[in-house]
C-alpha cells in the first residue's frame, strides 16, 4: 500500500508524504462537513461534457440554469470539438440546493460526462478545525 501511496503522490507532484497525507486529512474533513442534505453554505463547481446536437438538451440546460440563477456566479462554455462542448459552472450557495442542482443537470439525456465538486471558504475550515 506504502508503494502504491508514494507513486500516486509522486504523480500528483508533492514533494513529502506528510504535505499528501495533510491534502487527503483535510478534504476528508471538509467532505465529512458538506453533507449534500445540509443548509451548509458552500461554493461549488460544476463541470459538464455534452454534445450540442442532442435535441432539447440547450433549452433544458438553460432552463433548469434559470430556474436556479441565485446559486450561479459564472458560466463559461467551451466548444471543444465539431460536437462536444465543455461548460464549466461556478456556484454558491446551501450544499442542498447545488446538489439538487447540479444532479437535475447531470442526469440530462446528453449529458455524457460530468461531475460537481464542493469545498468551503479555507477561513471557515481553519477556524473550526485549526487544520494549518
Ligand atoms: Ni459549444
Amino acid at each position: 500500500m506504502l508503494e502504491n501511496f508514494d507513486r500516486l503522490i509522486a504523480m500528483r507532484d508533492y514533494k513529502t508524504r506528510s504535505e499528501a497525507i495533510r491534502d487527503l486529512i483535510r478534504d476528508a474533513l471538509i467532505q465529512q462537513k458538506i453533507d449534500s442534505k445540509s443548509e451548509i453554505k458552500v461554493l461549488g463547481s460544476l463541470t459538464l461534457v455534452y454534445d450540442h446536437h442532442a435535441s432539447k438538451l440547450l433549452q433544458e440546460m438553460a432552463e433548469i440554469q434559470h430556474l436556479h440563477h441565485n446559486l450561479i456566479l459564472s458560466v463559461t462554455h467551451l466548444h471543444i470539438t465539431h460536437e462536444d462542448c465543455l461548460e464549466l459552472i461556478a456556484l454558491h450557495g446551501a450544499a442542498n440546493e447545488i446538489t439538487t442542482l447540479a444532479n437535475a443537470l447531470l442526469s440530462l439525456k446528453g449529458i455524457k460526462h460530468g461531475k460537481l465538486f464542493l469545498t468551503l471558504p479555507y477561513s471557515v475550515i481553519v477556524k473550526k478545525d485549526s487544520l494549518t
